[in-house]
């Protein structure tokens, strides 16, 4: 939540390059392509929003940038460093400034363990603290997330949603983080208590310079903390600039698309004059349609869709688009 989006500037805390990601499909015969070729970065506390249908490989991005998939191929490096190439000493301790928030809130959570414990966990996997030390930043996290010292007794079960996922901030603060990824976070959340933890997330981006890459298939959400933003389809980026550039003035039918289909009226600022209605399912991710992967939705696709990959081309200063007739006549005049 910088000031201006546009160009950040300083060194990437997150550079993904050409990024694929492949998983054996049910039963091992075919390939799942669920991050197909995808590059960006992340600077120093900035947030990232990534958005797209169910099934368009935005948590499987989200997973690879905390470290719990590794890349099938293209790189990811963390402030300048590939993490694969450290010693195993070295790994541990860089790995954990790059952390997951899931939309489960109890998806970290060990329902065995006291709130207290579960704190206590990543420190004694850092380690270097006494156990004093720990206790301490235990119940000075708890306090900076909000919740009272004596949740620190309880079970999960007997928190909120809320208050749990204030909890899953809670316990990331002492590792201090670089980035986190927040996959979805508010989305299983009572629409009342979202507000007050996107309060807070954005309070801890600031006191902590923390970046963001912040997941939702929401975009009034994204579009609401995110300072740039990337629109994902079948494991592709189709488009990717300043949040209010991709929102206002969208480029690729697919935003266009998502944009016309949100159910809630977007604020004003945020409305486009074009709508384009968003026919059929998501292809299969296992064999993605041959040049532009949108076509088989998309109301301009033409010949040329089905034969060529479109270039991915920055349009405005910043804002990237993949699509033959962005900006074209043919865009805003559909067949
Ligand atoms: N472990 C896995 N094994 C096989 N397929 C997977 C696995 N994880 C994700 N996928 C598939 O990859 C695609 C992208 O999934 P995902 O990253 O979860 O998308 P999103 O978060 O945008 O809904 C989907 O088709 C999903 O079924
Ligand atoms: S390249 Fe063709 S099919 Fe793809 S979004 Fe543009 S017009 Fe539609
Ligand atoms: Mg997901």
């Amino acid at each position: 939540m910088t000031e201006s989006a546009a160009q950040p500037a300083g060194r990437p805390v997150v550079e993904v390059k050409g990024l694929k990601i492949r998983f054996p499909s049910l039963g091992g015969t075919e390939t799942v392509k669920a991050v197909d070729g995808v590059d960006f970065t992340i600077m120093p506390g900035e947030t990232f929003g990534i958005i797209g249908e169910s099934g368009s490989g935005k948590t499987t991005i989200g997973r690879a940038l905390a470290g719990l998939l590794p890349a099938t191929e293209g790189d990811i490096l963390y402030e300048g460093d590939d993490l694969r190439k450290l010693t195993r000493n070295q790994y541990r301790h860089r790995r954990q400034r790059y952390q997951i928030i899931f939309q489960d809130p109890n998806a970290a959570l060990n329902p065995r363990m006291t709130i207290l414990d579960s704190l206590l966990e990543p420190m004694i996997i850092q380690g270097g603290l006494s156990q004093e030390e720990m206790r301490h930043k235990a119940h000075e996290s708890l306090d900076r997330a909000g919740l009272r010292a004596d949740l620190a007794a309880r079970y999960p079960h007997q928190l909120s949603g809320g208050q749990k996922q204030r909890v899953n901030i809670a316990r990331i603060l002492p590792l201090a983080p670089k980035l986190v990824v927040c996959d979805e976070v508010v989305a299983a959340l009572d629409v009342s208590i979202r507000g007050e933890i996107l309060n807070l997330f954005n309070s801890m981006q600031k006191e902590f310079g923390l970046s963001y890459a912040f997941i939702a298939h929401d975009i009034s959400v994204v579009a609401h903390v995110s300072d740039r933003v990337a629109v994902t389809y079948l494991g592709r980026f189709m488009e990717m600039g300043p949040t209010e550039d991709v929102i206002h003035r969208p480029l690729h039918p697919y935003t266009v698309a998502l944009l016309s289909a949100e159910p809630v009226p977007l604020p004003r600022h945020m409305r486009t004059s074009r709508r384009i209605e968003l026919k059929g399912e998501i292809p299969s991710p296992v064999s993605p349609p041959s040049g532009c992967r949108f076509r088989t939705r998309c109301p301009y696709a033409a010949a040329r869709c089905e034969r060529e990959v479109p270039a991915w081309q920055e349009m405005r200063p910043g804002h990237f688009v993949s699509c033959h007739f962005a900006g074209s006549e043919t865009f805003t005049a559909p067949a």
